[in-house]
């Protein structure tokens, strides 16, 4: 029988302000529910620590006195780093794709700068790309690690907007360490008092989404075991539904890891939007779950 901790419906009032628009498209940000996550958080905890960054909507809403933030994807790194250190060069990185891309045909720019990026992958043209690509579902193909998705139908917004976004995301993450590691040593990071949040990649379709990690969720709750014992508080984010559809994903949760589970309602899902072409998917809500060892 999986183990399951008391279940709330939608998180409490919100205390933290998300920024206004998201910096990176990334499939599974948490953008619409950065909010209501970080609402569940404790009043006080020391360092903030997201050992899955991703698109750091999270980390951008909390924009912690002290923060550690890790992922195993470089260039996904190389942009955080430049938003902390060099705001004005991450400006320049999408302006001047964005410039090209505008310059003869949309379709080829856009091919030739992927091709450019699959031999390099590289912050600079994955700015870009992540927001140019089909629905900002970045795919990567399973053989080889090749990002796979075709342009998308929208325009990519101009940069004096990128540019707002990026000083208003800047100012959020000037007192976070940004680290290209495996989430096991950036957990190992957190000492008593500090809070954990963790997104790791979902559970059914993180090959082809973020590469080709292997990831094992047993593993995660190894290292969140270690943590509560030390004292760090965890919270821990699970994809509510499985890919296939409505049915709620059921995990085999260690009994007393987790004092509560709070389930938080979202929109449209952006992967099946992406998979269905535009069609309208309102019946296919995702809801995401959220697990606090506190
Ligand atoms: C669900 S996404 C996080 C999304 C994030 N919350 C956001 O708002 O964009 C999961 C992330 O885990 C990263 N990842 C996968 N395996 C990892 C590992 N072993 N250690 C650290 N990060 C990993 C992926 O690159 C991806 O960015």
């Amino acid at each position: 029988m999986p183990h399951s901790p008391p279940l709330i419906l939608d998180a409490p009032i919100a205390l933290y302000e998300p920024p206004a628009n998201s910096l990176l498209k990334w499939i599974g940000n948490k953008q619409r529910f950065a909010a209501s996550i970080a609402a569940a958080f404790p009043r006080r905890f020391g360092t903030y620590i997201e050992p899955f960054i991703g698109s750091g909507a999270v980390l951008a809403t909390v924009a912690p006195r002290e923060g550690i933030a890790g992922d195993t994807y470089a260039p996904l790194m190389e942009i955080w780093t430049a938003l902390r250190e060099n705001p004005t060069m991450l400006k320049r990185w999408y302006a001047d794709r964005w410039q090209a891309y505008h310059t003869g045909d949309p379709r080829e720019r856009y091919e030739e700068l992927k091709s450019a990026f699959n031999a390099r992958p590289n912050g600079a043209d994955f700015v870009f790309l992540c927001r140019a690509c089909y629905g900002g579902v970045v795919r990567f193909r399973k053989a080889d690690g090749y990002m796979s998705t075709p342009r998308g139908p929208h325009k990519p917004i101009a940069p004096v907007r990128f540019n707002s976004r990026v000083e208003e995301w800047s100012s959020r993450v000037q007192t976070t360490t940004f680290l290209l590691q495996d989430y096991k040593r950036t957990l190992r990071e957190a000492c008593a008092g500090d809070l954990a949040y963790c997104d790791p990649p979902y559970v059914y379709t993180q090959r082809i989404l973020y590469g080709a990690q292997s990831f094992d969720f047993r593993e995660l709750l190894t290292e969140i075991a270690r943590c509560k014992r030390r004292g760090v508080f965890v919270a821990l984010s699970i994809d509510g539904q499985k890919r296939s559809g409505q049915e709620h994903l059921e995990l085999d949760l260690p009994a007393g890891l987790f004092e509560r589970e709070i389930l938080l309602a979202g929109g449209p899902s952006m992967l099946k939007r992406f998979q269905s072409r535009g069609a309208c998917l309102d019946h296919e809500r995702v809801s995401d779950r959220l697990l606090l060892t506190y």
